[in-house]
């Protein structure tokens, strides 16, 4: 059951109806249903003040400036903690790749790396955040509904924490890499004979029922951390924006951190402008982008079928947040299909860069938008790659003429391979 409203309002909001709770609530619900948001105070410094701040924080050695997401914490959280439950995560590279740039028809390309993650995937970012709050509240457990990734981020960090994990996924859709770094890290996971809609449901009753402190992205705490993709990004760039934000979008917790994060950004006077943000769909699991192009008509879930299984999410949690943040950044959402998705992800391997299914998403839609002419000739463009290559490596050994070549160890057999 959701914590009693309080009238002095320390931290979590309901946007819908404006009812303030207790920062260490757990429950990321309003008694109305809503999502609860994570309410910072503006900062008491100028944009430039916070952006030397932060500039000097990038030769620090505490923990708390060196990681990614905590080197902005006046941004991030109301209170901010002594010590965090860090590895420490984010710092990951904005990358340039003329190859990429290249296939999608644009020039001034560059993609955000969040498979450069301590686990391999941008949950870490929410999840040192998420985590420290479970701490503080001395939760006696974690858990979450996962299709692999965030399933993987909760383990190590729970790990991390000496905290018992719980994972719920759905059976036979996750991979294998990502179910072995659960099961490494020592999380119990259970795997649901339904899809992740359906875990996500159980896993807030189980939640609610035996006391374990949910960490999925419905948690505000997770959101708040998330938003760290967007202001280490623009820190790269020295604040100054780029034209287009482009990004997969499945349950939709980034579409919702990114667009705080932006209007945050702004707010606090460290960028003159707002970036339109641009969330990718796989066709096959789009009720974001079906709602969208209805002119943002209520949420209708589908049943999600992709073989970016990491986006299989026909029901998404943040809906109604998502809609807010593509409104306040005059965004868009779009789908690809799930041969674009392979085709980038082909393209983007090649590169040298590396990504999961999902992540391609982002590319194949740069692609999209740019051949619609809805990104211009000359608009600067980051795409952000949300999960690292290893994630799924089946998928890559498989592609086409990657497969090792078995040999008996003549210097003959390697000419004749050179040869071809
Ligand atoms: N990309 C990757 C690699 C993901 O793992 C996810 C979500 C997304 C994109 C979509 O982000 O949900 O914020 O819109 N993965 C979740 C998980 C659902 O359980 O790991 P979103």
């Amino acid at each position: 059951m959701p914590a009693p409203p309080t009238s002095s309002v320390v931290g979590l909001v309901c946007p819908a109806c404006g009812v303030g709770y207790r920062e260490s609530a757990t429950n990321p619900r309003c008694r109305c249903g809503s999502l609860l948001d994570l309410e910072v105070p503006p900062p008491s410094l100028t944009g430039a003040e916070l952006r030397s701040r932060f500039e000097a924080r990038l030769t620090g050695r505490d923990i708390a400036d060196v990681s990614g997401v905590w080197r902005y914490r006046e941004l991030v959280v109301p209170q901010i903690p002594d010590s965090p439950i860090s590895y420490p995560e984010g710092n990951t590279p904005l990358i340039a790749s003329d190859a990429i740039a290249r296939w999608t028809g644009t020039d001034r390309l560059a993609l955000k790396h969040e498979g450069q993650n301590p686990t391999g995937s941008f949950k870490d970012r929410g999840m040192t955040v998420g985590m420290t709050q479970a701490v503080r509240l001395g939760a006696r457990g974690v858990t979450c509904a996962s299709t692999g990734n965030t399933a993987a981020s909760l383990a190590a960090y729970a790990a991390h924490a000496g905290l018992p994990a719980l994972v719920l996924v759905p059976a036979g859709r996750v991979t294998p890499e990502k179910l072995a770094q659960s099961a490494a890290y020592g999380a119990q996971t259970v795997a649901l004979r339904g899809d992740f809609d359906r875990c996500l449901e159980l896993v807030e009753q189980a939640a609610d029922r035996f006391g374990l402190y949910l960490l999925n992205s419905v948690n505000p705490y997770r959101i708040a951390g998330q938003q760290t993709i967007i202001f280490e990004l623009l820190h790269q760039r020295r604040w100054d924006p780029p034209d287009w934000i482009v990004f997969p979008a499945g349950n939709l917790g980034n579409t919702t951190a990114f667009g705080r994060a932006l209007v945050a950004s702004h707010r606090a006077g460290l960028i003159s402008r707002i970036p339109r943000l641009a969330a990718v769909q796989a066709e096959g699991a789009a009720p974001f982008a079906h709602s969208y192009a209805a002119g943002f008509t209520p949420l209708e879930p589908v049943v999600a079928d992709t073989v970016a299984s990491a986006i299989r999410i026909g029901n998404p949690a943040s809906f109604d947040r998502a809609v807010r943040a593509i409104r306040a950044t005059n965004g868009l959402v779009t789908t690809v299909t799930d041969r674009e998705i392979l085709e980038a992800k082909a393209v983007v391997d090649r590169a040298g860069v590396g990504c999961e299914a999902a992540s391609a998403a982002a590319v194949a839609g740069v692609r999209r938008l740019r051949r619609e002419s809805v990104i211009g000739d000359g608009d600067s463009v980051v795409a952000v790659l949300t999960g690292h290559l290893l994630k799924e490596p089946l998928a890559a050994a498989t592609a086409r003429d990657s497969r090792a070549v078995e040999i008996d160890g003549r210097l003959d057999e390697i000419e004749a391979i050179l040869d071809r």
